[in-house]
């Protein structure tokens, strides 16, 4: 018994050092550290054996397996931390980096040019003492229609142009609905201008698309005159189209104004001689405007005997598309790289 014990002990040091120089990586030799000395592992049958020795043999054997396991465990952990280091350094080799190497730069976004658009006009409107106020988009065909003087059968109600959600809700029309909220909450002076996005039941084509930008801007206080319409509308303009432009008004028609007016800018393409841009007319229709209907100041709690005020609302599509000579409207919406990265 004893000497077979010894030849065991002899025979197992010897495969388990043959197979630790086989172990190529370190899960190689986690699982030779599990062969050897894991609960079904021989070292363990050892152990069992010891049962088999006389009583005087027994401390003495099991001292012997005692100290082979400490051995293997050893070996194992020392093979292992070599096997790890090793494996660092060629991870290292194989993902070395050359940190003088020109960075690779991300994709930049850039402002959509209707924002580009929008900001400019906001920026110039601020800096005439506007402050901005956003309507809601979803609205009441109160605030759409009937608190700005529409009548009952006014054709702009009609189901073509307008996106009902119910008999009261609907998706705004044009940025007018901001109007009588606002005079809700805010006695005059007011001084606002309100941006957002506009929807309408059209057929979409090059020049026109069921959503769109306007830019409304209002100002209400005592003593406000067409001339300071017409002052404010100059200055505005010159400023967004980036030179001294000519402006033209001709009368027109919205319930909500009275009188209203179509604003016209001199084209700025042909400088008034004619081109296709607008029609060979010499003019570019920009915007409605005029002076807010008494009717309108007093559904919004305003007293049109102390108070007048004029408003007037422009789409931002159009003047982008001026300036950048864009073809069809529906670029803005495509969301396509090519077109958008041209605006810097
Ligand atoms: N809301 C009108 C439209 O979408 C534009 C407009 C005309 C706005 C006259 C105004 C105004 O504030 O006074 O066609």
């Amino acid at each position: 018994m004893a000497a077979s014990l010894i030849d065991q002990i002899g025979q197992l040091r010897t495969h388990f050092i043959k197979e630790l120089q086989d172990a190529a990586n370190s899960k190689d030799l986690e699982n030779l550290k599990v062969k050897y000395l894991g609960k079904k592992g021989p070292i363990q049958s050892l152990m069992m054996e010891l049962k088999n020795c006389t009583t005087e043999e027994r401390p003495h054997f099991g001292k012997l397996i005692n100290d082979l396991k400490e051995e293997l465990v050893s070996h194992c952990e020392n093979s292992l931390a070599r096997l790890k280091n090793q494996e660092m350094v060629d991870r290292f080799e194989k993902e070395w980096l050359d940190p003088t190497l020109p960075g690779r730069r991300g994709p930049l976004g850039r402002e959509h040019p209707v924002t580009q658009m929008l900001n400019h006009a906001l920026d110039i409107l601020i800096g005439m003492g506007f402050s901005v106020r956003l309507g809601p988009d979803v609205d009441t065909d109160y605030y759409n229609f009937g608190g700005l003087n529409f009548a009952k059968d006014h054709p702009a109600r009609d189901m073509q142009d307008t996106f009902y959600l119910s008999t009261k809700w609907l998706l705004r029309t044009h940025t007018s609905n901001t109007q009588v909220h606002t005079m809700e909450n805010f006695s005059p002076p007011i001084r606002v201008v309100a941006p957002g996005r506009c929807f309408r039941n059209e057929t979409t084509s090059a020049r026109s698309h069921v959503f769109f930008h306007q830019v409304e801007a209002f100002y209400i206080d005592k003593h406000v005159t067409f001339a300071d319409l017409f002052s404010t509308m100059d200055e505005f303009w010159s400023k967004l189209l980036g030179e001294k432009v000519k402006t033209r008004f001709r009368p027109s028609y919205f319930p909500f104004t009275e009188p209203g007016l179509e604003v016209d800018v001199l084209c700025t393409r042909c400088k008034g001689s004619g081109c296709r841009i607008c029609k060979h007319t010499g003019w570019l229709e920009v915007c409605g405007a005029g002076m807010i209907h008494p009717n309108v100041l007093r559904k919004g709690g305003i007293d049109p005997e102390v108070y007048s005020g004029f408003a007037w609302g422009m789409g931002i599509e159009r003047p982008a598309i001026l300036k950048h000579q864009i073809p069809d409207i529906r670029y803005f919406t495509q969301n396509d790289m090519k077109f958008l990265t041209q605006f810097a």
